[in-house]
């Protein structure tokens, strides 16, 4: 074979190996932008309904007028309603002030099913993008609450830095909604939750995006630390109590843990009342006014 030949010949394999290359890595990115997406989820209305939880249709319903009285006081407290130059203003340095902590003292008094009330509410009612994510590890809620099978989350991420944040998270299909849920069972939990992994974690979900509500539903405060390790990283805390069911003297003790971490705590009064026609969500209302029972199981007021 001659020369030219011979270069002719290097020249040709050279350029298939050129286009085997681009394909590869044209291939590898679309295979990135695939897995990159987040995975979406429908919501099932009636089955929110069903369960109680707020739902379109139900648009003026007492469950959604409350909601909308917390919202707004939410809203306002983190200075959600305000111009957008002005609301950094009201930010602390390298702060959105959009992580917001839902907890209570103990366990069955509503952190889960106000969680998702108010994600729910806030997305599909305000069309506000809202993310909410299930950092109770040992009694999750919020898959089952939305319907979204088993899958990885929170822990996962916490256990390694590598895995893509978009790969935990599910898009509601319907409205901006986006669930991280608590991901794989795990020893240490504490560890996790103080570890700089998460500190990291919870100042990027913040960053990401300024106009984003990020709602975490955690464990509750006499029962586990992580609640009040991730009051430290939160710009405000909801505070669930349960109306008829919380004592005094725990919501002190609760109290008195978390606001020496972080000031921005509100009460929210949570109550079931179990009429002749089942349970029934009633009222909820925030602190720092004076509370006045109507009636045996009557909603509460506000003065304002
Ligand atoms: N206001 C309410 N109206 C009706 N049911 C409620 C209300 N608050 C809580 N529940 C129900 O009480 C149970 C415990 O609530 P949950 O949110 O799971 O508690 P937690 O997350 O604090 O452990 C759930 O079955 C929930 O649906
Ligand atoms: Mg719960």
């Amino acid at each position: 074979m001659g020369i030219i030949e011979k270069a002719g010949g290097e020249l040709h394999e050279l350029a298939t190996i050129r286009q085997i290359k681009e394909k590869k890595s044209k291939d590898e990115k679309r295979q990135a932008k695939k897995s990159a997406r987040v995975k979406t989820f429908d919501l099932n209305f009636s089955a929110l309904e069903k369960a109680g939880l707020y739902h379109p249709s139900g648009s003026s319903t007492q469950l959604a007028l409350e909601l909308r009285a917390v919202k707004r006081r939410l809203l306002r407290r983190i200075g959600f309603l305000r111009a957008a130059g002005e609301r950094q203003a009201f930010c602390a340095p390298g702060r959105q002030r959009n992580l917001i902590l839902v907890t209570s003292t103990c366990a069955g008094e509503g952190k889960s099913f106000n969680a998702a009330n108010l994600a729910l509410s806030l997305a599909l009612e305000d069309q506000i993008e809202t993310l909410l994510v299930d950092a109770d590890i040992l009694r999750p809620k919020v898959r089952s609450l939305l319907g979204l099978p088993k899958g990885p989350g929170l822990t996962d991420k916490f256990m390694d830095m590598t895995v893509k944040t978009k790969s935990l998270m599910r898009r509601a299909n319907q409205a901006p909604l986006t669930v991280i849920g608590e991901g794989a069972a795990v020893d240490r939990v504490p560890e996790l939750f103080a570890s700089d992994a998460s500190q990291h974690f919870w100042a990027e979900l913040s960053s990401a995006a300024s106009d984003r509500l990020i709602i975490i539903d955690a464990p509750p405060v006499l029962a586990a630390t992580e609640a009040v390790i991730l009051a430290k990283y939160v710009d405000e805390v909801v505070f669930v109590v349960g109306a008829n069911s919380t004592p005094e003297s725990a919501v002190a003790s609760a109290m008195d843990e978390l606001l020496d971490i972080n000031p921005n705590v509100s009460l929210l009064l949570n109550r079931c009342i179990i009429g002749s026609g089942g349970s029934h969500y009633r009222s909820y209302e925030y602190y720092g006014r004076e509370v006045r029972n109507e009636e045996m199981g009557g909603a509460i007021h506000a003065q304002t």
